[in-house]
């Protein structure tokens, strides 16, 4: 097979590239080494910024998004038994979130791309990228029991952060920088109508809490556990009392309970690959970059990554000209860093810290002080939560 772009991959980042590619007339080809139903079932985040929204109404795939995401104005911060509300349109100009899940999204954009779309193999695995440095790169991958090549002009790595792409990158081509955490998120699917209109994010007494959504009668909510914890550890009930305990305020509010559909842990990573670009191979989303997910970022920063990318690849195409691709490394970075610092911070001013280090505890309730007192402080992370603009 030959193609323009190779782009291993089929998640949010993957399918987006091919959808933008191939609007401007670029013909590409996506590898996917799952089955359909697995990328279509796999529970991920929902929570999309401004720009992720407009990018994927731009592309078409806006129709079920209008009909069914739901405009968030805002946040909650809860801790010390408080409550406050984050106004984010009131402190951006305007700007809000909207919640609509990863899993929808790629729905949405699989099921556009088999209708008369690029190519996209699905249980097509990648085993390696040859040649990046030359002219004609070559994606060598097994599909249906044999092993095929793919020669492109370039290739993008879209293969999420344990795929090959970034495996492929010379000793000192690009480096990793990396952060663990001392704790993981055991996130629950629930059918119960939310026990809130926009999402709290709680410092509780035993740790962190979050409550989102995905629909008004499923909520998705997640926990602080410590690393290495199995989710048989947590029975229901055990889950629903430390949410509910987490989730306490001074006054009225009561967490509702209902039938948990899935639970499962993740543990929590920041990871950012610099550059993202080596010759002819340019890696997006989770495969350039791991974000913890306090604050949503990694789908939004796949999507991002993705317009820059595909705005270098259309002015290529249009006038040929490298000037914009030969930049993607440095514009996605740009906001890359900022995403990642804002998770880094966010994760680390709610998070309990293991070794309950007290001095620390006050430093956490301090910022959310400022936070919640200062109308520029609340600005800065709503101007963030709701997305940065694009610097191209
Ligand atoms: N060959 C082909 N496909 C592969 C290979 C391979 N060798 N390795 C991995 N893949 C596929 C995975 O099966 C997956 O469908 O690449 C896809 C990567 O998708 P995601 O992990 O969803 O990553 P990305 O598209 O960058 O989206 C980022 O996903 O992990 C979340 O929080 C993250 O929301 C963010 C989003
Ligand atoms: C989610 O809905 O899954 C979600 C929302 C906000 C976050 C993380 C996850 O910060």
């Amino acid at each position: 097979m030959r193609t323009s772009v190779g782009i291993i991959g089929g998640g949010p980042a993957g399918l987006l590239l091919a959808r933008l590619l191939h609007r401007t007339g670029i013909d590409c080809v996506v590898l996917e080494s799952r089955t359909r139903a697995y990328v279509e079932e796999r529970q991920r985040a929902g929570m999309l910024e401004q720009g992720t929204v407009d990018a994927l109404r731009a592309c078409g795939a806006g129709d079920r998004l209008n009909a069914e995401g739901l405009v968030h104005r805002g946040i909650e911060l809860r801790f010390d038994g408080e409550r406050h509300h984050i106004d984010f349109p009131g402190l951006t100009g305007g700007r809000t979130v909207t919640i609509y899940a990863q899993t929808e999204i790629v729905k949405d954009l699989v099921s556009l791309q088999l209708d008369g779309g690029p190519t996209l193999l699905f249980e097509a695995q990648a085993l390696a990228v040859d040649g990046v440095e030359g002219g004609e790169p070559v994606v060598r991958f097994l599909h249906e029991g044999r092993e095929r090549t793919l020669s492109c002009a370039y290739v993008v790595g879209c293969d999420g952060s344990h795929g090959i792409a970034s495996a492929a990158l010379p000793a000192g081509a690009s480096r990793a920088y990396a952060h663990e955490y001392p704790y993981s998120w055991l996130g629950i699917l629930a059918d119960v109508p939310p026990s809130c209109e926009e999402l709290i994010y709680a410092r509780g007494e035993g740790g962190f809490a979050l409550h989102s959504m995905r629909s008004p009668s499923v909520s998705r909510l997640y926990l602080q556990v410590p690393n290495g914890t199995d989710p048989a550890d947590w029975p229901d009930e055990r889950v629903w009392d430390e949410l509910a305990a987490r989730f306490a305020v001074d006054g009225d509010w009561r967490l509702e309970r209902g039938p948990v559909t899935a639970k499962s842990v993740t543990p929590m990573r920041s990871l950012v690959r610099e550059p993202m670009r080596h010759g002819r191979l340019f890696l997006a989303g989770d495969a350039a970059h791991i974000v913890p997910p306090t604050g949503a970022k990694g789908l939004n920063l796949a999507v991002s990554d993705v317009r820059v990318l595909a705005q270098g690849f259309a002015e290529l195409h249009r006038s040929g000209s490298s000037r914009l691709l030969d930049r993607y490394s440095e514009v996605a970075l740009t906001r890359v860093w900022q995403a990642t610092r804002f998770s880094y911070d966010m994760t680390k001013m709610l998070h309990a810290q293991p070794d309950s280090d007290a001095f620390e505890a006050r430093m956490q309730l301090a910022r959310l002080r400022r936070i919640t007192a200062s109308r520029t402080a609340a600005a800065e992370l709503a101007a963030h939560y709701t997305g940065l603009p694009l610097a191209l």
